[in-house]
């Protein structure tokens, strides 16, 4: 199994999935996840597992995948800017146990067919998106294969990512690792819209467009998950806030 930090750099998302079913014990793993998950947050994560069901796990947009999925964790949270920061968080640390358990994996917020997949959702809470995970196709065809390079093209360059008094080759090694995990993560439609602020020795975390979205709410939650993972990696373990402008604090 791969480290988490090696699923980080290991990630991007599959939009092509094999014939190959999910082992047992790796999707019992992710349901323990998701249980762990569920315990410790108010969120309400679910799997979808076409082997118990026998219907694919999720019908995803043909225009934007390929193949039949196995198993999906459907992502139920609150209602509210938190709740996205949360399904954030939390789904991208299950997202990154499931490439380190071998499988490819996305983020899929809107091309999805809302009516193949039957969550609970209890008072207050609402599915917010759903992650695919399964084998990788062997071939990814060349339609799902160029998506990719088109939205990834408009990529920020890493120092637009903070905002400081300092230049960006002088802040702490874990700060800059960790905004490098930010640049390589997952965002919606690849928007990037998360600035990392450096100010007075603190790290804090904010949305910069003026525009902002429901969607944005898991962007920044994904962004503190992986900015956590990569400061980790660079030796500085910590733990986030939530809410935007919310603090890192590290141990
Ligand atoms: C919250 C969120 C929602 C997303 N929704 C969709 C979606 O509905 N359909 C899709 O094809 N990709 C979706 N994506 C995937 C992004 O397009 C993708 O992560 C981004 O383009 C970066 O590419 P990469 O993940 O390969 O690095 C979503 C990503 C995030 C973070």
């Amino acid at each position: 199994m791969l480290t988490e930090y090696e699923a980080l750099q290991k990630r991007i998302s599959v939009r092509a999935y094999g014939k190959a079913p999910v082992a047992p014990e790796v999707a019992a793993e992710l349901g323990s996840l998701i249980g762990e998950i569920n315990s410790t947050s108010a969120l309400h994560f679910q799997l979808s597992d076409a082997a118990a069901s026998g219907k694919p796990a999720v019908k995803l947009t043909p225009a934007m995948f390929s193949g039949s999925v196995p198993l999906c964790a459907l992502l139920v949270g609150p209602e509210g800017e938190i709740g996205g920061e949360m399904v954030g968080y939390f789904g991208q640390k299950l997202l990154l146990r499931a490439v380190a358990l071998g499988l490819g994996t996305c983020w899929v917020a809107g091309t999805y067919d809302r009516k193949s997949v039957s969550p609970e959702i209890g008072e207050g809470e609402k599915l917010w998106a759903v992650i695919p995970m399964g084998v990788e196709a062997e071939k990814t065809p060349i339609l799902q294969r160029t998506i990719r390079s088109r939205i990834r093209a408009k990529d920020r360059k890493t120092d637009e990512f903070v905002e400081s008094d300092y230049p960006y080759a002088s802040l702490p090694s874990w700060v800059r690792a960790g905004v490098e995990a930010i640049k390589v993560g997952p965002s919606a439609v690849n928007q990037q819209p998360v600035n990392v602020v450096y100010k007075g020795g603190l790290v804090t975390m904010r949305l910069w467009k003026e525009k902002k979205n429901e969607m944005m709410t898991m962007d920044l939650g994904i962004a503190k998950y992986q900015f956590q993972v990569g400061a980790e990696s660079a030796g500085v373990r910590g733990f986030w806030n939530f809410g935007e402008d919310g603090e890192f604090i590290a141990e």
